[in-house]
């Protein structure tokens, strides 16, 4: 069964991540984009972050290259703004239905998951959601091990 690897990155740590699982799983990848663009000036990038994760916004992104209702098995990753799953990420969960699919979730931060985990679990809805994986990064370094990363990819089916 063709699994894909989906994720959402400003900075491309996200990404990183979604590659090397893609590459380990022989799946399909494909990158959620807004249709704004962020600003890059992390500072001001980082306040209207908190202003859009306090309103609940849902950023226009553009239609995936693929197809995510087509598949079953999905691994998700978002990287953590203001303690949950990034605005783009949000947008994306609110278009597919995920009953009787399993989705794999991962979600690369400075330091914590925050409520990320629980709320991937109420988005998902109807689908089997394993726990998600934290992967740590020191701006654009990588803390969490290969091997922790590995064995998470390992449970994969
Ligand atoms: C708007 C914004 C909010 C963030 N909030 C958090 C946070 O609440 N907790 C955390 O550990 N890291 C937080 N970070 C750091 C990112 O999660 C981290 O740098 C991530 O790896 C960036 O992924 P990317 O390079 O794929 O965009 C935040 C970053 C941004 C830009």
């Amino acid at each position: 069964m063709k699994k894909l690897v989906v994720y959402y990155s400003f900075s491309g740590n996200t990404r990183s991540v979604a590659r090397k699982i893609a590459q380990a799983l022989e799946a399909d990848i494909a990158e959620i984009r807004t249709v704004k663009s962020y600003p890059d000036d992390y500072d001001v990038l980082v306040s209207l972050g908190k202003r859009e994760v306090e309103s609940g916004c849902i950023p226009q992104i553009y239609p995936l290259a693929v197809n995510a209702q087509d598949y079953d098995v999905i691994v998700l990753g978002t990287p953590v703004w203001w303690s949950t799953y990034a605005p783009a990420v949000k947008t994306f969960l609110k278009n597919v239905k995920w009953g009787g699919k399993r989705v794999y979730t991962f979600a690369t931060n400075g330091g914590s998951l925050g409520h990320t985990p629980s709320d991937f679990r109420k988005a998902l809805r109807g689908a089997t959601v394993p726990p998600t994986l934290s992967v740590r990064f020191d701006e654009g370094r990588q803390i969490t091990t290969e091997h922790e990363l590995n064995m998470w990819i390992m449970g994969i089916r």
